[in-house]
């Protein structure tokens, strides 16, 4: 016995995680209806060379595949996203047999693999039908995401036991809705955002009891995208930056789960700025708040790099660290996402959401990276830097086990690499490679590494 060994603790998950748009293809197949994605990308100027998500990894026809994969690796568990618009082509009312049948079939297939399915309601793509009614910025939107969650359910329910509400809803607000990198693209228009927000949640609030009474004894949680915020220096602008961001991308939506409701600091700063007026503050109804904070099973953890908040603008190339936080700046690494590798960000995210925060119990359901290293002469891809990424990032995940975090699983990022959203096809996150005019699909040197993580649940200490 190797006494260097880590160890994760008996029973910890083992997982990859994908999302419908970004892999499954088939968009107008089989009576589905249209997503916003599908407006988004389609309308010229949105996506890096003009990519779309029509193909993607054609996995609506290819998953069998793609589970032996997933069998082969060794995973315990996988996580994916139901597209909306496939089951409820109009949002709400008729159902599309056939979008029932393709996720029934999958779910069947994970289970004889061996494979614990977790299911995400909303990675993002709404139904179009719901967006030409306003989308998340409608109240009626989270009846109707109700509607969806309740057809889903009473059909799933009985298999899948892990669900997951939404997908990292801070970036469906600012990146789609305040910044408009994301589908449905609207702009600089805070009111809108804010309402998308309070949506969203509210939606996961309504939703949870309902997930719960259709599919008995499951755990029910959300997906939400942390970062580690620092200051880049100790002087009280940077710490103000700081404040501001992780306020505005993170405590706007932990603080309402947790019922602490939502902190004042940021719409006091929202006011300020002249975003929003107090009038626009519309949108919290009496009982919203209390459904909000229902309590959940689990936090799924979305964390990938950190974030280094400075007061001054800065020119877009000079994204250096320069924290005080860590001077050796020659021993800084980007992915080429342009993300920096900073592991310890995720032990001090996940003691942040246990400690502060209370989470019962977290898996990380989302940890990766993109390096678009491609099969080399002989056919191998040697994705080194994929696997010292995982790594480092699985060490920091042990060592908040340590410290009383109860993290029960581990969700690469991602199973194939797929269509990145705004960046197309050009940033590589999956364990798989994935040619995209051949959909052939190729083991990555780091998709071994897992399997040996899996196998020996754990790590060989070097
Ligand atoms: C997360 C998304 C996921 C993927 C990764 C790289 O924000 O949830 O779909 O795009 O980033």
């Amino acid at each position: 016995m190797n006494n260097n060994k880590i160890s994760f603790p008996e029973n910890f998950l083992w997982g990859a995680a994908t999302a419908s748009y970004q892999i499954e293809g088939a968009w107008n197949e089989d009576g589905k209806g249209l997503s916003i994605w599908d407006t988004y990308s389609h309308t010229p100027g949105n996506v890096k060379d003009g990519d779309t998500g029509d193909v993607a990894c054609d996995y609506y026809h290819r998953w069998p595949e793609d589970i032996r994969l997933m069998s082969e690796i060794g995973l315990g568990a996988y996580r994916f996203s139901v597209s909306w618009p496939r089951l409820l082509p109009e949002g709400r009312g008729a159902v599309n047999p056939a979008g029932l049948d393709f996720y029934d079939q999958l779910v069947d297939g994970l289970l004889a693999a061996g494979i614990t399915p977790f299911v995400t309601l909303y990675h993002w793509d709404l139904p179009q039908a719901l967006q030409a009614e306003g989308g998340w910025a409608a109240r009626s939107t989270a009846e109707a995401f109700v509607e969806y969650a309740d057809v889903l359910s009473r059909h799933l329910g009985d298999r899948v036991k892990n669900w997951i509400t939404h997908n990292e809803p801070a970036v469906a607000v600012i990146v789609g809705n305040l910044m408009g990198h994301h589908a449905p693209g609207i702009r600089d228009d805070m009111p809108t955002a804010l309402h998308v927000g309070h949506h969203l949640l509210l939606s996961h609030g309504w939703a949870v009891p309902v997930l719960r009474h259709n599919s008995p004894g499951s755990e029910v949680g959300i997906a939400l995208n942390m970062s580690h915020s620092v200051p880049a220096s100790p002087s009280q602008a940077d710490l103000q930056a700081s404040r501001k961001e992780d306020g505005f991308w993170t405590r706007w939506y932990l603080d309402p789960l947790f019922g602490r409701g939502y902190p004042a600091d940021v719409l006091a700063d929202i006011i300020q700025a002249g975003q929003v007026k107090e009038s626009d503050i519309d949108y919290v109804q009496g009982g919203d708040l209390q459904a909000i904070a229902v309590p959940l099973d689990f936090i799924g953890l979305n964390h990938y790099t950190r974030q280094v908040a400075r007061s001054q603008e800065i020119p877009e190339e000079d994204n250096s660290p320069r924290t005080v936080f860590q001077p050796e700046e020659d021993d800084v690494h980007w992915t080429e996402m342009g993300w920096e590798v900073y592991p310890d960000g995720l032990y001090h995210v996940l003691g942040r959401l246990h400690f502060e925060y209370q989470a019962p119990k977290i898996y990380i359901t989302e940890n990766g990276c993109s390096f678009s290293d491609g099969p080399d002469g002989s056919g191998r891809i040697a994705d080194q830097r994929r696997t010292d990424y995982l790594r480092g990032y699985l060490k920091a995940a042990h060592r908040a086990i340590q410290a009383g975090v109860p993290l029960a699983g581990y969700f690469v990022w991602s199973l194939l690499d797929n269509f990145e959203w705004g960046h197309g096809y050009s940033q590589r996150f999956g364990i798989i490679w994935v040619d995209f005019q051949s959909q052939e699909r190729k083991r990555k040197d780091s998709s071994f590494f897992y399997s040996r993580v899996i196998a020996e649940n754990g790590l060989a200490s070097e």
